[in-house]
């Protein structure tokens, strides 16, 4: 009776562990598709720390540049794009690329 019992026992313990290995590879996987949604958008942000946190700060603070915090909420993404394409002020144009301008507008787009 004892040892049917711990034999049933372990088998509950292997269906469970490969249950947990399975749900582990679906994890891992969505995991994954959802860094690679966070990928584009800190892409814009690794873009902005390259060209932009010298003038605008780390945390989109504003140093000698304007604080961009809020950036989204005053500029849709097509107008970030067209300033950090041509410039405006004494901000510099052709920092970035034009690929790269749209990515970091996209970012900044969602800033609000
Ligand atoms: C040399 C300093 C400098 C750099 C580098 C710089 N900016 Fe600027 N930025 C400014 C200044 C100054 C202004 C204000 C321009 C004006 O007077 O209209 C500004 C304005 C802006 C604005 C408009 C903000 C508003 O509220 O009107 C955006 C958006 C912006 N910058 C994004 C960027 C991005 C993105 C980068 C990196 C690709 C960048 N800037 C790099 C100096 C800089």
């Amino acid at each position: 009776m004892k040892s049917k019992l711990s034999i049933l026992l372990l088998g509950l313990t292997l269906s469970v562990l490969l249950a947990a290995c399975g749900s582990n590879d679906a994890k891992e996987e969505k995991a994954d598709t959802g860094s690679k949604t966070e990928a584009s958008a800190s892409e814009g942000e690794e873009l902005y720390q390259q060209s932009c946190v010298g003038c605008h700060g780390k945390d989109l603070e504003g140093v000698s540049g304007p604080n961009l915090q809020e950036v989204g909420g005053k500029y849709d993404e097509h107008k970030i794009e067209s300033i950090i394409k041509n410039g405006r002020g004494n901000m510099p144009k052709g920092l970035v690329n034009d690929k790269e301008a749209a990515v970091i507008a996209k970012w900044l787009s969602e800033k609000k």
